[in-house]
């Protein structure tokens, strides 16, 4: 650097912020950038308050947390507040120290933070665009205290952070009406409940979050627990990368649900067919929905279609990956390495398989033995457990296990012990480790199953079918042909009952 001419070439602030304005926040986006401040900062409640007054609207997010002294909210006031690069708490939400200032920007014209600290005076300083605009050379002058005539909006109890945003000329645009930020104010509500739906709540170690004083109730986009689901795996760890934890989840037929407000309320924010796919989490925050990251078959990405809108899979990934996973400034997107791209084209491809058939057969999974026009159960069922473990039972619906226990007599006890036992031990924690490496889904033996066998099995079934169900032999084989492992054998299957 000695003997180097340098020039010192500021950036004009009015110019600088008001390009950072067209980041391509929403008002929905923007809040939820502040409310990770909070959360970071280890609040127990937030609340969001949107005040309609014409032009003089404003918004406020008020926390709990830890707050900030003098000195460090001003420099958290700075854009570029701290190093992207440095390692962060495993905890913290941020990561470019920029977010309290482009998501207010993006929003405000004027930014006022006012903060305690424990043990401390508060602290208000505020930006303020209509002063910067002004500025010709490379100042930039933070203001201190709030803008005459908005002390009140800014009062604190105890420790904490109130971040308002006034002179909303990005949301009230002329034309704007009471009824348009109804409109907002919905958006933000839908969003925040999904972003933020595995942190708020009213349980111990849960954040209350309330938007203009009603509680944001969590939307969980995989229904966890719901017995009507197609899938709902173990979570898994990522081989290479045992940090990244990923879930399955196939979602119920639109039949299976209660109502149509039901089925409604499960689509989320954008509607069943943008919200399949991943969706990745840091934190436990749900950045994005995104789609099939760019993965796909045979030189062609996965559309988000209609067929496979009820597949959902979570993927969770610590804040030390955030270069490694592209995310932005905006924490909108997010990408996976190259390296563990064909581990989630598996998962994908499987989740996908089970989601379209689910979608294509309605009622693949109800026993109907009465018509006999359905598919009958899938021999495994997953059961999700009150305490969150999932445990794989064999259906005792099934028409083989009703069969064999028709005709077990004193065996049945014996028998049902030993289906105890096999489901008890499911190796899943093995199998997953034995494929994960494999581009294909993990064979069943039946597959490889010798046609001998697999005849005798399916002689059995449709000899149960016939006489212990009252089926026709057309309705049997029919039945057949939609259960699984013989529906890939229609070979067989015509051969039945014909002799
Ligand atoms: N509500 C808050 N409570 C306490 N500290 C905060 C709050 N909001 C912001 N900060 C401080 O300001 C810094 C800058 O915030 P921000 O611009 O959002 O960037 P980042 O979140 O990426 O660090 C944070 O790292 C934090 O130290
Ligand atoms: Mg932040």
């Amino acid at each position: 650097m000695t003997n180097m001419k340098t020039r010192n070439a500021p950036p004009r602030a009015g110019m600088l912020i008001e390009s950072l304005r067209g980041l391509g926040y929403t008002t929905a986006t923007a809040i939820a950038d502040i409310i990770d401040n909070s959360i970071s900062a280890g609040a127990r409640t937030v609340d969001v308050h949107v005040e309609w007054a014409g032009s003089n609207s404003w918004i406020r997010i008020t926390d709990d947390g830890c707050g900030m002294d003098d000195a460090g909210l001003e420099k958290a006031m700075q854009l570029g507040a701290s190093d992207p690069r440095h390692a962060r708490r495993t905890d913290d939400l941020g990561r470019f120290g920029m977010g309290l200032k482009t998501a207010s920007f993006s929003q405000a014209r004027a930014l006022t933070v006012r903060s305690r600290k424990a043990g401390c005076e508060s602290a208000c300083l505020r930006w303020d665009l209509d002063v910067l605009e002004d500025i010709l050379g490379g100042d930039w002058p933070m203001i201190e205290g709030p803008r005459p005539g908005s002390e009140e909006r800014l009062s604190i109890e105890g420790a904490g952070t109130v971040v308002l945003w006034e002179d909303l000329d990005r949301i009230v645009t002329p034309g704007f009406t009471s009824d348009d930020l109804f409109e907002v104010l919905d958006t933000v509500e839908r969003h925040l409940a999904m972003v933020f739906h595995r942190l708020i709540g009213t349980a111990s170690g849960q954040i209350d979050l309330k938007l203009n004083g009603k509680r944001v109730k969590p939307w969980d986009p995989f229904l966890m627990g719901n017995l009507s689901k197609r899938l709902e795996s173990l979570e898994y760890s990522l081989i290479g990368a045992p940090e990244v934890r990923v879930q399955l989840n196939v979602l119920p037929h639109k039949d299976k649900f209660e109502s149509a407000a039901d089925f409604d309320a499960a689509a989320g924010p954008d509607g069943w067919t943008s919200q399949q796919g991943f969706y990745i989490y840091r934190n436990r925050r749900l950045l994005a929905v995104s789609g099939w990251l760019r993965l796909g078959e045979r030189g062609r990405q996965w559309p988000r279609d209609e067929a496979h809108r009820l597949a959902r899979i979570r993927l969770d990934i610590p804040n030390t990956m955030d270069s490694e996973w592209n995310i932005n400034v905006l924490k909108s997107t997010a990408s996976p390495p190259v390296r563990l791209r064909p581990q989630l084209l598996r998962l994908a491809k499987e989740t996908r398989e089970m989601a379209r058939s689910v979608y294509a057969f309605r009622g693949r999974l109800i026993s109907d033995g009465a018509h006999g026009k359905e598919g009958m159960p899938d021999i495994w069922e997953a059961i999700k457990r009150s305490s969150g473990a999932t445990a794989y039972r064999l259906s005792r619906q099934h028409d083989l296990y009703r069969s064999v226990m028709d005709r077990a007599g004193p065996l049945a006890k014996d028998i049902e012990a030993l289906l105890r036992l096999v489901e008890g031990t499911v190796p899943v924690q093995r199998i997953w480790l034995d494929t994960a490496e494999d581009d294909e889904p993990p064979e069943s033996i039946l597959d490889e199953e010798a046609d001998p066998a697999l005849v005798e099995m399916m002689e059995a079934m449709f000899d149960a079918l016939v006489h212990s169900r009252g089926l026709s032999e057309a309705e049997a084989r029919e039945r057949l042909a939609r259960t699984r492992p013989f529906d890939k054998r229609p070979d067989l299957i015509a051969g039945l009952g014909e002799k």
